[in-house]
């Protein structure tokens, strides 16, 4: 058990944090995304420190951070033009590119795979500390494995205290959601919805875009997935979630017909009013503003833990731009258990 000091990102405070990372340790950062668990990509034993604070399965293969173009080269064989082109428009930014691998990242990073998860982040602290490391960094979300991915220092030192020596304090995260994850195959496929949308990309590219099934589906744990993580038990506090789905006066009705001791609403701000005061509520985000669902979701999830939720109604938000991944993760903390109202 090793001591987690919180770190306030000073330029001193960075230099040192290079340092470590160039010395083979781990550390978490914020990006603007999720918190992320971030180690030298190119060094086999950092990389494995990593899967194990995490408790991760060796076969899910970690997302490489790079602080500016000239890094690419050095993580990546080959830069297809459609990359060049999504590269030009949204990074820094929320979208990790699947690509062919370079030689020099450490084989766990891609998890056995020939391709390699490339983002740019668009924030200051990651991309200062990737500069000051001088190396491309691995990071996955900064959270044990199978909980609600941190996006805040609180949710980090819930997870993680006691088993990484440094995080840095960078406040929330603005998107709250991970990054979406684009595969550049004959046709482009989102294996992951983010804040970068698929009608955005399809607009930049000028062409379809698909949607990768297990984004919406259950998918058989022994089929090879196209993207590992998809597989994995996500996002789940200690309640059994099921989503709603159905007009807020029909979910609002439903969860008061099912209220029960240990019974929790799990909503938009917009129905507290109306299920108080016999069901006790945590909202995430307001109707229709899909990116407040997105920045409060996660915490809301950790959030239902704290009071001791058993049982969680979720009102189940739009399918559409940014509501499809905020929909995708909900799925999963809902094990894919949804009820038609
Ligand atoms: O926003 C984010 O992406 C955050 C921050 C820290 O950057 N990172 C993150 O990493 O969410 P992680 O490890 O929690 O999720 C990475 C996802 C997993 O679902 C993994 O399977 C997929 O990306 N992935 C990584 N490399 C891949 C590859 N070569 N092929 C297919 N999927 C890949
Ligand atoms: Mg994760």
């Amino acid at each position: 058990m090793e001591e987690t000091r919180v770190v306030m990102p000073t330029p001193m405070a960075m230099r040192q944090a290079g340092e470590k990372i160039r010395q083979g340790q781990v550390i978490a950062m914020p990006t603007e995304t999720v918190y992320g668990l971030a180690a030298n990509a190119f060094d086999p034993e950092a990389v494995a420190r990593i899967f194990e604070a995490k408790g991760r399965p060796q076969d899910n293969p970690l997302i490489v951070h790079i602080a500016d173009m000239e890094m690419l080269p050095e993580v990546v064989a080959s830069v297809p033009e459609e990359a060049r082109i999504l590269a030009e428009a949204f990074w820094p930014g929320p979208l990790t590119m699947i690509l062919p691998r370079g030689p020099r990242l450490a084989d766990a990073v891609c998890a056995g795979l020939e391709t390699v998860g490339v983002r740019m982040p668009d924030h200051p602290l990651a991309r200062d500390l990737i500069r000051a490391a001088g190396v491309p960094l691995a990071a996955p979300s900064a959270n044990l494995s199978g909980s609600p991915s941190p996006t805040t220092v609180n949710h980090v030192l819930r997870d993680l205290r006691g088993r990484i020596p440094l995080v840095f304090d960078g406040g929330s995260c603005r998107v709250g959601v991970e990054s979406t994850v684009l595969a550049l195959d004959a046709q482009p496929v989102v294996l992951r919805p983010g804040f970068v949308t698929v009608a955005q990309i399809e607009e930049v590219l000028g062409r379809k875009v698909a949607v990768a099934r297990a984004v919406t589906e259950e998918m058989d744990f022994d089929v090879p997935a196209p993207s590992p993580g998809m597989k994995y038990k996500h996002y789940a506090p200690n309640a059994k979630v099921i989503l709603v789905k159905g007009s807020a006066e029909d979910y609002v009705a439903y969860v008061k017909a099912h209220v029960e001791p240990g019974v929790w609403a799990l909503c938009h701000d917009e129905q507290v009013e109306a299920l108080h005061p016999g069901v006790q509520a945590v909202t995430y985000g307001s109707e229709g503003d899909d990116a407040s669902q997105a920045a409060e979701l996660f915490s809301a999830l950790r959030r239902l833990d704290d009071v001791g939720a058993e049982v969680v109604y979720a009102r189940s938000p739009s399918e559409t731009d940014l509501g499809l991944a905020v929909y995708n993760r909900l799925l999963r903390a809902a094990a894919f258990h949804i009820v038609e109202v």
